[in-house]
């Protein structure tokens, strides 16, 4: 083995905020297997593009081949698993790469892993993480207690179902072949990157070009948002010292309804923009369609990884929005870039009517 990482996804919203901070902290070479979907992105990465640590390559991790020949290649001793399809409202649309990738493609990287780690001459060394969701868990009333990691799984979208699906296989690995894996389940991440899709980013730039802020339902759906820096040390810190075949939960402790997030994120703006065409900005916010089948509440209990890891997220929900904010006031190419084209005529078949 050598010192490198495989990163699968990296070049995703957190998957590109893991490897600038992995470079950034651990500074031990990283390896970015990502087959570039409509949400990979290689400008995340141009800071690091041309240091000798990184190297990307375009793939899809279904590839047993190309899996194969990476892994005799690059020999790494851990392997952090984010490929994937992420978007629930494009999985109610069209499941199928839901399948593909997430199901069938964790399934083969699975078993191009075993084969590899089978053969090494360490094989206690090695890691295989995979990055999965609370949303495995399914949807909470407000007088439930939060997801711990014994919670059954009751996955309700075909993105969820395919990340339990997913989780299980991992599991089984572990427990059948005794594959060294780790996971975590984290909430609704937020931060520089992502894409414009989800309900942050999303909120940010229509509310900027005076759009209408599309609010599903009544907007009273509650989701516990962690800003991506922390997941990411979080990550770090499971692949150090997280005991083999044990899974972590991760979470912000900020539980918030969706018309509160808009609202903050128009609050904002107010300040920071106050020449936007429609202030103040909350001004546009406009209830639609709710989502099928959309879950009420999710909440995490993030003990487990606190108290045995002594992990705990550094910034605030009031900090971590405004960095937010202004990352994405700042990074007008870098969205210019990412919202061309396909982008749009997604954003016209989903809020059609
Ligand atoms: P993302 O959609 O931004 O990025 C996914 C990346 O995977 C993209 O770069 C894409 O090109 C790549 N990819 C897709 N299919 C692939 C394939 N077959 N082979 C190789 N690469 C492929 O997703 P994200 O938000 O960065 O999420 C990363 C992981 O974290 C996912 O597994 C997701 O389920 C999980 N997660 C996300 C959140 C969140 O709030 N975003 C929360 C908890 C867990
Ligand atoms: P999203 O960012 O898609 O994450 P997830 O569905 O994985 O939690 O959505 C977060 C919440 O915001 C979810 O309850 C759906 C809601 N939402 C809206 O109200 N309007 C929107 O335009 C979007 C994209 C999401």
């Amino acid at each position: 083995m050598t010192n490198a990482i495989l990163v699968t996804g990296g070049a995703g919203f957190i998957g590109s905020n893991f490897i600038l901070q992995w470079i950034q902290s651990e500074g031990s070479p990283v390896v970015n297997l990502d087959k570039l979907t409509y949400a990979g992105n290689c400008r995340n990465l141009e800071q690091v593009a041309t240091d000798r640590r990184y190297r990307f390559l375009h793939g899809d991790i279904a590839d047993r081949k190309l899996v194969r020949n990476l892994l005799r290649e690059c020999e790494p001793r851990a392997i952090v698993h984010f490929a994937a399809e992420s978007h629930v409202d494009r999985s109610i649309l069209g499941p199928d790469d839901f399948i593909r990738t997430n199901v069938l493609g964790t399934f083969s990287l699975l078993e191009e892993v075993r084969a590899y780690w089978s053969n090494l001459s360490e094989p206690g060394e090695f890691r295989f993480l995979h990055i999965s969701t609370d949303e495995v868990y399914g949807s909470l009333r407000s007088e439930d207690p939060a997801f711990c990691e014994t919670t059954p799984y009751a996955p309700n979208s075909p993105y969820a179902a395919s990340k339990a699906a997913a989780d299980h296989l991992v599991r089984a690995y572990h427990h059948t072949y005794r594959l060294p894996t780790l996971a975590t389940n984290c909430s609704n991440n937020y931060g520089p990157y992502q894409f414009p899709e989800k309900l942050i980013p999303l909120m940010i730039l229509n509310a900027c070009g005076g759009k209408a802020l599309p609010v599903y339902g009544d907007g009273l759906n509650v989701r516990d948002w962690l800003f991506v820096g922390d997941h990411c040390e979080a990550i770090r810190t499971v692949l150090a010292r997280g005991r083999v075949g044990e899974t972590y939960n991760v979470g912000g402790w900020n539980e918030r309804k969706n018309l509160e997030i808009v609202e903050t994120i128009c609050q904002v703006l107010d300040e920071l923009r106050p020449g936007d065409p429609v202030v103040p900005h909350r001004r546009l916010i406009t209830f639609v369609k709710d989502r099928p089948g959309h879950d009420r509440r999710y909440a995490i209990d993030a003990s487990k990884i606190e108290r045995e890891l002594d992990w705990r997220p550094r910034e605030t929900f009031a900090s971590g929005i405004r960095k937010t904010i202004v990352w994405y006031l700042a990074n007008t190419e870098w969205v210019n870039e990412v919202t061309s084209g396909a982008y749009r005529q997604w954003i016209a078949k989903q809020y059609s009517g």
